[in-house]
C-alpha cells in the first residue's frame, strides 16, 4: 500500500470558533486581504463577526469583496492586484467554495509572477505562496481542506482547477454558526455537493484507509442530517453535523480525488452557468447506478453504517438501498431529477462528454467511463 495525505496545518472546528480568527490570523501575518462575496457577508450580518476579532488583534485589513459564484481568472487577477497594492502577508477567505478558491489562488499566486491564465493552462506552481486562512460559510465545497481552486477562463468558458500542494490552507476555521443563515435551497445544493464528495472519494480508485474512514463518516453525517438542516435552518445540531460532514469529505476528496459526477459537473456547470452543487446533486444518482456493480461492497458498507438495512442484508440489496435513499433525499430537497430541467440541450451532449474526458476526477471513477458511457449518462438526463 502506498499513499499520501495532505491536510491544513490546523483545523479549528466548532460553534463560535470564528471568535479565534484574530488569534489565528495574528499567528500568520499582520496585513491581510479579506476575500469575500459581493454582498452575502454583509447581508447576513456576519461581517462584524469576522471583522471584530481581526480588529481586536490589531491587524490591518483590506477588503476584496468582488467574488461572484463560479469565479473567473479575472477575479483572481483583480484580487492579486489589490493584495499587491496593499502589500499583504496573509489572505483570509470568508465565504462559500467560490470565495475560498479565489482566496487560495490569490495567496498561491501572490509571489509567483506571471498571469493566472498560465497556471490555469498547466504551468506548474513552483513556489510557496503566502499563507491563507479558510473560513467557510457554506457546508459543501470542502475547499477549506483542498489544494485546488476551480476557476473559469472567461475567453473559452473552460472550467478547471489550478492545483498545488503549496495551496493547502495554513488554517481552517470551520464554525457551523456561519452556515446557519444559508437559505434552504443553498443548504440543499451545497450539502449534496458534500455528499457527492463523500461518495466519490469513498469509491475512488485512489481511496485508501485514511480517506475511506473520513469519507464513510462524512457520508453518514450528511445522509442523516442534511434534510434536517434544510427543513429547519436553525437546527444547530444538524448544521454542526452537516458542516463536519462537509469538512471530512473535503479532506477525503483532497487525498482520494473524486469521480464521474465531478468529471461531468465542470463542463455542464460552465456551459449553462448552473451552480456546481446543483449539477452534482442531479448527476449523483445516475453515476451511482452506473458504478453500482463495481462498488457494491462499498455502497453496502455505507448503507449498513447508516442502518437503513438489517445487518444480514446482501451487498447487492444494501447497495441498491443506498441508491434509493439518495434518490429520495434529492427529491425531499426539491432538487430536479434531470439536467434537462436546468437547461441541458440534446445538441450539446457530445461537446459536454468530450469536454469531460480529460478530467482527473473522471480518471478516479471506479468504473472506466469513455465517451459513449458519458453520452449515455447525459442522454438519461434529457
Ligand atoms: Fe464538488
Amino acid at each position: 500500500m502506498l499513499f499520501d495525505f495532505l491536510v491544513p496545518q490546523r483545523i479549528i472546528f466548532g460553534p463560535g470558533t470564528t471568535g479565534r480568527l484574530g488569534e489565528e490570523a495574528g499567528r500568520l501575518g499582520r496585513k491581510l486581504l479579506l476575500v469575500t462575496g459581493r454582498r452575502a457577508l454583509e447581508a447576513s450580518g456576519m461581517l462584524d463577526r469576522i471583522l471584530n476579532p481581526l480588529s481586536a488583534a490589531q491587524l490591518e485589513v483590506t477588503i476584496f469583496n468582488e467574488v461572484a459564484p463560479e469565479p473567473t481568472l479575472e477575479v483572481v487577477e483583480a484580487g492579486l492586484e489589490k493584495a499587491r497594492r496593499a502589500n499583504v502577508d496573509l489572505i483570509i477567505g470568508v465565504g462559500g467554495g467560490s470565495v475560498l478558491d479565489v482566496a487560495k489562488a490569490v495567496a498561491g499566486l501572490y509571489p509567483a509572477g506571471g498571469p493566472a491564465k498560465e497556471y490555469f493552462e498547466g504551468r506548474p506552481v513552483e513556489k510557496q505562496g503566502i499563507p491563507w486562512l479558510a473560513v467557510p460559510t457554506t457546508a459543501g465545497s470542502g475547499s477549506e481542506a483542498t489544494r485546488n481552486a476551480v476557476l473559469i477562463d472567461p475567453d473559452t468558458s473552460r472550467k478547471q482547477s489550478i492545483r498545488s500542494d503549496y495551496w493547502i490552507a495554513a488554517a481552517a476555521i470551520v464554525d457551523p454558526v456561519l452556515t446557519m443563515s444559508m437559505p434552504p435551497s443553498l443548504t440543499a445544493i451545497t450539502g449534496m455537493d458534500a455528499l457527492t464528495h463523500a461518495l466519490e472519494a469513498y469509491t475512488s480508485r485512489w481511496s485508501h484507509p485514511l480517506t475511506s474512514a473520513l469519507a464513510l463518516e462524512a457520508a453518514v453525517l450528511l445522509c442523516r442530517n442534511l434534510y434536517a438542516a434544510y427543513s429547519r435552518g436553525s437546527n444547530r445540531e444538524a448544521r454542526e453535523k452537516v458542516a463536519l460532514g462537509s469538512l471530512l469529505a473535503g479532506i477525503a476528496l483532497n487525498n482520494a480525488r473524486l469521480g464521474a459526477v465531478h468529471g461531468l459537473a465542470h463542463p455542464v456547470g460552465a456551459r449553462y452557468h448552473i451552480q456546481h452543487g446543483l449539477v452534482c446533486a442531479i448527476l449523483l444518482p445516475y453515476v451511482m447506478e452506473y458504478n453500482l456493480v463495481f462498488v457494491e461492497e462499498k455502497f453496502a458498507a455505507i448503507a449498513r453504517a447508516l442502518k437503513i438495512v438489517p445487518p444480514e442484508t446482501s451487498s447487492n440489496v444494501a447497495a441498491r438501498r443506498l441508491l434509493s435513499f439518495v434518490l429520495r433525499l434529492r427529491e425531499r430537497l426539491n432538487i430536479p431529477a434531470k439536467l434537462k430541467d436546468v437547461g441541458l440541450r440534446p445538441d450539446d451532449l457530445s461537446f459536454l462528454a468530450e469536454a469531460a474526458l480529460p478530467s482527473g476526477s473522471l480518471a478516479a471513477n471506479p468504473r472506466a467511463a469513455g465517451f459513449s458511457d458519458l453520452m449515455e449518462l447525459l442522454q438519461a438526463n434529457l
